[in-house]
């Protein structure tokens, strides 16, 4: 839902960041990555294994220094984080209970401990976890973990939130739970998402845009705009027909990507 500002959110301006290799070499992770994100834009990015997807997520985190071009994100309000992360795996800290972990970044924000603790139990009634708000990480399965990641990003509430493979190593139900829990609160609180993930569904299923990045260094070779109507629901979305044809118009492209990458990996 871009606003109508016409400003982009965010600006990646020929980014290259180059890493060095094991052996001196020099290792092109990212090689030219244009792209503008419209504010309130879910976009997704798919790509080959060591592409260059987490290092570009790590530049928009600022984790990462670009070796050249640049990034450029608006701050609309002063009020609100700019940007916060969820990556692999939940992220979470297994020293604090569920409620603890959900209000850090409030936490991290000064929030006073009344509000924060009140944020923090909407969020976790959100995502369905009240019975264990005063849990450890440990007592709950991979799925409900990171679900308390989803609840901490959502509690933190950022304009940009930058999100990693974040269901990348869940079972194929709690995958699809979680993108409609993803796709319910986004749509009640609109904020700008950059989303990596390797799943071309995942993609379809969430994006307003899915950018397909080329083998390493990574650049963007298409892009496709998602038609699906919002507010969309993650399991009625894949008998629509449109839903195959976009599939099959971005495998296409991302085969031979694939097979690159497949291909440098065995060179070494
Ligand atoms: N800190 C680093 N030092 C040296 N090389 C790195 C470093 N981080 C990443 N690389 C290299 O940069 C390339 C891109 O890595 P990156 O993690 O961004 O890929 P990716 O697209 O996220 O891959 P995947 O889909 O497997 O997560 C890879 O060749 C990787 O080996
Ligand atoms: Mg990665």
């Amino acid at each position: 839902m871009p606003s109508s500002n016409m400003q982009p959110k965010i600006r990646i301006d020929n980014l290259h960041v180059v890493y060095p290799g094991r052996r001196g070499e020099q290792v092109e992770a990212v090689g030219g990555v244009t792209l503008d994100i419209t504010d309130g834009e879910l976009v997704c990015i798919v790509g080959p294994s060591g592409c260059g997807k987490t290092t570009l997520l790590r530049v928009l985190a600022d984790l990462e220094q670009p070796t050249s071009g640049a990034i450029q994100m608006l701050q609309s309000n002063p009020e609100r984080p700019l940007k916060g992360t969820v990556f692999q795996g939940a992220g979470i800290f297994p020293w604090m209970t569920v409620e603890q972990n959900v209000a850090y970044g409030l936490k991290l924000r000064g929030v006073p401990p009344v509000e924060r603790t009140a944020t923090a139990r909407h969020w976790i009634g959100e995502i369905g976890l009240e019975r264990f708000a005063q849990a450890y990480p440990a007592q709950l399965s991979g799925g409900m973990q990171q679900r308390v990641g989803l609840a901490r990003a959502f509690a933190f509430d950022p304009e940009v939130l930058l999100m990693d493979e974040p269901f990348g190593a869940l079972d194929a139900q709690t995958r699809l739970l979680l993108q409609q829990t993803l796709l319910q609160q986004w749509e009640r609180r609109t904020k700008t998402v950059v989303f990596v993930t390797h799943s071309i569904e995942e993609a379809l299923t969430l994006g307003d845009r899915v950018c397909v990045m080329s083998a390493r260094p990574g650049r963007l070779l298409h892009e496709v705009s998602v038609p699906f109507a919002r507010p969309r629901d993650a399991i009625a979305l894949r008998t629509d027909p449109r839903f195959s044809t976009l599939f099959a118009e971005i495998w296409d492209v991302l085969r031979d990507e694939v097979d690159r990458a497949r291909a440098d990996e065995v060179a070494g």
